[in-house]
């Protein structure tokens, strides 16, 4: 497929990754040398890539950035075809693209206390988010969700950007379930915050703003919904915010949670999962030495059904 104008624009550059790890199961960090992008990037952006040149365009939230090195990092969640390709990548590979940085950065300022929650893959950029954060003054308050116990990661770099770090799993409390919108209701009975960011899976987002709408506090939120070009053309990342049309590739991500049209987000999001657990399955089938037994078992696909976000 030809390279867009855009995609050679803004950063068409060696793409090679320098630096990749396993930082819980089934989640990977990627360090790439992007020069071009590196120097611009802000938190809240995002890039789209390609493994291959048959590969499809995975859009991708900046997790960290050296503009000195001319590299970028993100974190990533093995879901389906493209990320699990992407996850087979090596040190000193080449990415087929990387184009960016996309989107809006997100709204930087000082606002006094603030609340930043993130879920699985969320706590990448979620990290650069609290620590530009805490570079504008702000008292940050962080609260770390995951599905399980065993996918937090960064804790450690999180508490150096936060002023109290919340963690919550859905695994923890013997087994009962507590997820970040739980703690975020207690710390918003129980203090006064001034703002709330949100990033990670919809279904987070959703939950976090619908907890905070009744404390009226300002809620950004950073939405996910499919893209394709990421520059404004294609149509497929409308979202409805407050009655609006509105294109998260260009005009957000960023939004007000509590104007999101989340049902109709929701439905978006799960307009292709056939198509996609078909992909998986083929791909799966010609390389089988690359993936885990049980992934190639179809009576556990059935269980997992849908995408396998928290
Ligand atoms: C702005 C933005 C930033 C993102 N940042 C990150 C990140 O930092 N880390 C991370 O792990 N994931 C991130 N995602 C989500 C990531 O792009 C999808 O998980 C990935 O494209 C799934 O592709 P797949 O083939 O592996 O899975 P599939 O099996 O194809 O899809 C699984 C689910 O992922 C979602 N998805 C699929 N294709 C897209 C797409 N083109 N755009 C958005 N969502 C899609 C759908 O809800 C789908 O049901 C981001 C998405 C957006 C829009
Ligand atoms: S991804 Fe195509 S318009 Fe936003």
């Amino acid at each position: 497929m030809e390279e867009t104008v855009c995609e050679r624009s803004v950063g068409s550059v060696s793409n090679e990754i320098v630096r990749k790890e396993t930082i819980a199961p089934g989640f990977k960090l990627m360090e790439i040398r992007a020069p071009e992008i590196a120097e611009k990037i802000q938190p809240g952006q995002s890039m789209i890539l390609r493994v291959d040149e048959e590969g499809e365009r995975i859009p991708m939230s900046v997790a960290d950035w050296d503009r000195e090195r001319g590299t970028v990092t993100l974190v990533f969640q093995e879901l389906g075809l493209s990320t699990k390709k992407l996850g087979l990548m090596k040190t000193g590979q080449r990415l087929a693209n990387l184009a960016g940085p996309l989107g809006k950065p997100a709204e930087i300022g000082f606002f006094g206390t603030v609340v930043c929650v993130s879920g699985c893959f969320g706590t990448g950029p979620g990290f650069a988010l609290a620590r530009a954060l805490k570079e504008a003054g702000n008292r940050v308050i962080y609260i770390a969700e995951a599905l399980k116990s065993e996918f937090l990661f960064w804790l450690d770099r999180l508490e150096e950007v936060s002023d109290r770090l919340i963690v919550t799993s859905g695994d923890r409390k013997g087994g009962v379930a507590r997820w970040a919108k739980d703690p975020l209701k207690e710390v918003l009975e129980s203090e006064r915050v001034d703002r709330i960011y949100l990033v990670g899976c919809t279904f987070m987002l959703m939950s976090c703003s619908r907890a905070s709408e009744p404390f009226g506090v300002e809620t950004r939120v950073s939405l996910m919904p499919i893209m394709i070009d990421g520059t404004g053309m294609c149509g497929a990342c409308r979202v409805n915010i407050g009655g609006e049309i509105k294109l998260a590739c260009v005009e957000g991500p960023e939004f007000d949670g509590h104007e999101v049209d989340w049902d109709e987000l929701m439905e978006r999001a799960r307009g292709y999962l056939k198509e996609e657990e078909r992909a998986l399955d083929l791909w799966e089938v010609d390389n089988w030495h690359h993936v885990r037994y049980r992934d190639r078992e179809p009576e556990k696909r059935k269980k997992r059904g849908g995408p396998r976000r928290c």
